[in-house]
């Protein structure tokens, strides 16, 4: 087993695990000191090209996207989502996961769903393709953007399907939006850690987009903390920068070259 996926199992009730999304190297290597996994989320399709769902997420652009994020990462585990319809039969599942694992060299996969993808986590996990597994809000097939785990009937699907997931044998879980009792009880059933966005501290772990977290969307999903304004930072940057360019105050001979 790949040893940075030994440290994640480990960290079960001993440590919380630190996740974020990246899309490209530069943010990658500086969230790679603090993360114990980096995930190119195909949340993409909405943060950088403005689409509607992850629908139009193709394999292409996930994999050019992690190619420049495993530039980044040294230290951390790299999962890459696989977006949707690469996956709807094992067999599709392991020629596209296999393309994805060679071409970007990332540790695990990421996949969205519950009994339906049972039989396409078994294959993978048969042909070593570790798999991080996804509930709650299904942002690639859900129609409606709410909560999970109101009603008892859809709490016992969750928790059912997070139980049939481990034993199929995926390393760890991405609750996304799932009612806070609802994680707890499923975070001490599963022997694997979950991974909450927007599911509460009973989680094992957080992950957040990290474009949310540094305040570069306008994201007002109720699960964010945005920790910075980095858009303020920039828009000064860039505002000196035009001012010193049209007052000839940039460049300055050391920034010239001269014989
Ligand atoms: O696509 C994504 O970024 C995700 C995380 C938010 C968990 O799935």
């Amino acid at each position: 087993m790949n040893e940075n996926i030994k440290k994640i199992l480990n960290k079960k009730n001993n440590s919380k695990l630190v996740c974020l999304t990246a899309y490209s190297k530069n943010i990658a290597s500086i969230l790679d000191k603090y993360c114990d996994i980096i995930l190119v989320g195909d949340s993409l399709g909405s943060v950088l090209y403005n689409y509607k769902s992850t629908k139009k997420v193709t394999l292409d652009t996930m994999i050019n996207h992690s190619k420049s994020v495993r530039l980044g990462v040294k230290k951390s585990l790299m999962v890459v989502d696989m977006p949707y319809n690469t996956y709807r039969n094992p067999k599709e599942a392991l020629k596209n996961a296999k393309l994805v694992m060679k071409q970007t060299k990332c540790d695990a996969i990421k996949l969205e769903g519950g009994k339906k993808i049972v039989s396409i986590v078994k294959r993978l996990v048969k042909n070593k393709i570790p798999v991080l597994g996804h509930l709650g809000i299904l942002p690639q097939t859900d129609k409606k953007f709410t909560f999970k785990g109101k009603k008892s009937f859809e709490r016992n699907r969750i928790l059912k399907e997070a139980q049939q997931l481990e034993e199929a044998g995926i390393f760890s879980i991405v609750l996304e939006c799932v009612e806070i009792e609802l994680s707890k009880v499923i975070t001490k059933k599963l022997s694997i850690p979950t991974i909450g966005i927007g599911s509460s501290v009973n989680c094992d772990g957080q992950v957040l987009v990290i474009d949310d977290l540094i305040g570069l969307t306008e994201s007002k999903f109720r699960f964010v903390k945005k920790y910075i304004n980095i858009k303020k930072i920039i828009d000064g940057a860039v505002k000196k920068y035009k001012s010193e360019v049209l007052m000839k105050k940039f460049p300055k001979t050391k920034h010239s070259f001269k014989t």
